[in-house]
């Protein structure tokens, strides 16, 4: 029997990524498929936070294992910005359009760059938290580029590439993606359990 694992999004992209890596061994719920329709609101200061506030929401509430997420980008210029208002940094949640003319006015004129992606990932397992927490460094350019992807993805360029997220395949960017990286952390803790 496959054991319970509960993922605190409604996210289907999310899902489906970590379906395909964690295979057979757990059957993924969603926060759909255990009756939890609240919006769980998102009031940390950090990433850790954020993702903790979900994976313990549900196992105090559920008693199911669970784990969350959260993610977003950190430029140093900016002291941190947009870091966990990521999507609603312009205001309205989810404006990518805006949230990047916001980061890119705010960095007219300044010479570093430098910024990273960061997804942090909390699994509350038999009652004890366990944090997983992937990073990919990069710098932002001064226009965007490329269609791919999402949210900052035209203005962000991985160390060691020319091409910014946008303009990677899904493949690609999977590779290396902050997202991946956190999640091949949760992925093999959770082989190791079974
Ligand atoms: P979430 O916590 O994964 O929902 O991400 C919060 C916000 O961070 C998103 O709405 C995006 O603005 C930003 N973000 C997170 N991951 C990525 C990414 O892979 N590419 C571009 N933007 C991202």
């Amino acid at each position: 029997m496959p054991l319970k694992l509960v993922f605190a999004t409604n996210n289907r992209h999310k899902l489906e990524e970590v379906s395909h890596k964690i295979g057979d061994h757990f059957e993924l719920l969603t926060l759909n498929d255990i009756g939890c329709m609240e919006d769980i609101e998102e009031p940390g200061s950090t990433f850790e936070e954020n993702a903790a506030i979900k994976s313990k929401y549900i196992y105090d509430k559920y008693h199911l294992n669970c784990f969350g997420d959260d993610s977003g980008l950190v430029v140093d210029a900016l002291n941190g910005e947009p870091g966990v208002y990521s999507a609603r940094y312009a205001g309205e949640h989810g404006n990518h359009a805006a949230n990047i003319k916001k980061v890119l006015t705010r960095l007219e004129g300044v010479e570093n760059r430098k910024a990273r992606f960061v997804t942090v990932i909390s699994l509350m397992w038999e009652g004890k938290e366990h944090v997983f927490k992937g990073v990919v460094e990069g710098t932002i350019r001064h226009k965007i580029s490329g269609i791919g992807g999402f949210g900052y993805d035209p203005i962000f360029q991985p160390d060691g590439y020319d091409i910014t997220f946008a303009e990677m395949s899904m493949d690609e960017k999977n590779k290396i993606s902050h997202r991946a990286r956190a999640l091949e952390k949760l992925i093999s803790f959770l082989k190791n359990i079974k």
